[in-house]
C-alpha cells in the first residue's frame, strides 16, 4: 500500500515538498505524488521572492499549477511561507524600508492568502523567526529584515493578517534546529515555546507548530526527550504539530556502501517517526522532497562536508523513483 493509505488508517496526512521544475517536466514525478501523498507543499514557488519578482507584481504560475493539481487529485496543500528572512527578492533591500514594510507585509499576505483562500490546509505564516545567536533573551532573530524594520510586532501582524484573509487555513509557526537533545537545541525549543506562549497571551491567532526535521544519520547526538517534551507542550497549548520538512542526511555514515547508508537512514526515519507519533499531536508528516534525484541537500558542498563526492540519499524514493528502505520505515511507523 501507499504511504498515504497507511497514514490515513491512523488519521494522519503524509506529504512532500514539490520541486516546480520536476513537477512541470516529469509526468512520472506527478504520478508518484498522486499515488503516494495526501498533502503537498511547494519547495520554493510560494516564497516571497518567487511570488513577487517585482514590487507589487505577482507571478502565480507555478503555485497555481500545484494547487490545481492537488485539487484535481484530492490532495491537501500547505502554504510555505509568507514571512522569512530568506528568499526575499533582489528589489527588497532597496525598496522596502521602515516606513513601508508594514504595508508590504500586509499586502503580500492579503494577496497570496486571498488568492488561495479556502484551498490551503495550513500556512507557514512565519518561518525560522528564532535565532539564539542574535543574543536576545526571547531568542528572536533580530537580524531578520522584518525584525529590523518592524520590531517583534511583525510576527503578530503577520498572523492576524493571515487569519483575517483566510480563516480556513491552520496558521503554523515553522522552525528547525529543535529536534536534538543538545543544549543549543534545547535553548531554541525554549524560545519557540516562549514565542507560542506569547502569541497565546496576546490573542495572536496560532494553530500549529511545524518541526522541520532536517536530521542526520550516523551522528552521536540523541533525540527524543526534548523533542517529545516540545510536542507535548505544544499539544498542551491546544496546538497541532506537523513534521514539515523531514529528510535524513547520511554523510555522517562512514561506509560508502549504499545498502549500509540506506539502512542507517531508514532506521533514523523509523525511530524519529515512532517518537513523534507516540502521542496524538502530530497530524501530518511531510518530507522535503520525494526522490533523491532532487534534494536541496545535494545543492551545494556545504551540505556534505564529510563526503563531498558522495550524493546524499535522504528521501523515500531513489533517483529512479524506486522506494528506498526509508519508504518502508515510514510506512511501518504509520
Ligand atoms: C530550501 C529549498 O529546498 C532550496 O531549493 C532553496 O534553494 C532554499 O530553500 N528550510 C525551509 C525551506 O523552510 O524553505 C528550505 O528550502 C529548506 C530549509
Amino acid at each position: 500500500g501507499s504511504l498515504k493509505a497507511h497514514a490515513a488508517a491512523r488519521g494522519l496526512l503524509t506529504g512532500c515538498a514539490v520541486n516546480a521544475g520536476l513537477f512541470r517536466s516529469d509526468p512520472a514525478f506527478r504520478k508518484l505524488i498522486a499515488q503516494q501523498y495526501s498533502i503537498v507543499v511547494p519547495e520554493n514557488c510560494m516564497k516571497f521572492g518567487y511570488l513577487q519578482p517585482a514590487p507589487n507584481s505577482y507571478n502565480f504560475t507555478d503555485a497555481d499549477a500545484l494547487v490545481a493539481f492537488a485539487e484535481a487529485h484530492g490532495i491537501k496543500v500547505r502554504g510555505h511561507n509568507f514571512v522569512w528572512h530568506e528568499a526575499l527578492p533582489k528589489w527588497f533591500n532597496t525598496t522596502v524600508n521602515k516606513d513601508n514594510a508594514r504595508k508590504f507585509l500586509v499586502d503580500h499576505i492579503n494577496t497570496v492568502a486571498g488568492r488561495y483562500k479556502g484551498k490551503i490546509h495550513s500556512w507557514d505564516v512565519v518561518n525560522e523567526a528564532i535565532w539564539i545567536k542574535d543574543g536576545r533573551a526571547d531568542g528572536l532573530r533580530s537580524s531578520s529584515p522584518w525584525f529590523e524594520m518592524l520590531g517583534s510586532d511583525y510576527l503578530d501582524l503577520a498572523y492576524r493578517t493571515a487569519r483575517e484573509t483566510d480563516p480556513h487555513a491552520l496558521l503554523t509557526y515553522n522552525d528547525y534546529g529543535i529536534e536534538y537533545d543538545t543544549d543549543e537545541e534545547q535553548k531554541k525549543r525554549d524560545a519557540v515555546l516562549g514565542l507560542l506562549r506569547r502569541f497565546k497571551a496576546a490573542g495572536t491567532p496560532i494553530d500549529a507548530l511545524g518541526i522541520q526535521s532536517h536530521i542526520h544519520a550516523g551522528g552521536t547526538e540523541t533525540y527524543g526527550k526534548g523533542l517529545r517534551r516540545l510536542i507535548d507542550d505544544a499539544g498542551g497549548m491546544g496546538l497541532q504539530v506537523f513534521i514539515t520538512e523531514m529528510d535524513v542526511k547520511d554523510d555522517g555514515v562512514a561506509s560508502d556502501d549504499i545498502a549500509v547508508r540506506d539502512k542507517t537512514v531508514a532506521e533514523v526515519y523509523g525511530n524519529y517517526l515512532d517518537t513523534v507519533l507516540r502521542g496524538p499531536e502530530v497530524k501530518a508528516v511531510l518530507t522535503w522532497g520525494v526522490t533523491d534525484k532532487n534534494t536541496w541537500l545535494n545543492g551545494g558542498t556545504k551540505f556534505r562536508p564529510l563526503h563531498p563526492a558522495r550524493a546524499q540519499r535522504p528521501l523515500p524514493f531513489d533517483a529512479d523513483y524506486k522506494p528506498t528502505p526509508a519508504f518502508f520505515a515510514m510506512r511501518k511507523s504509520f
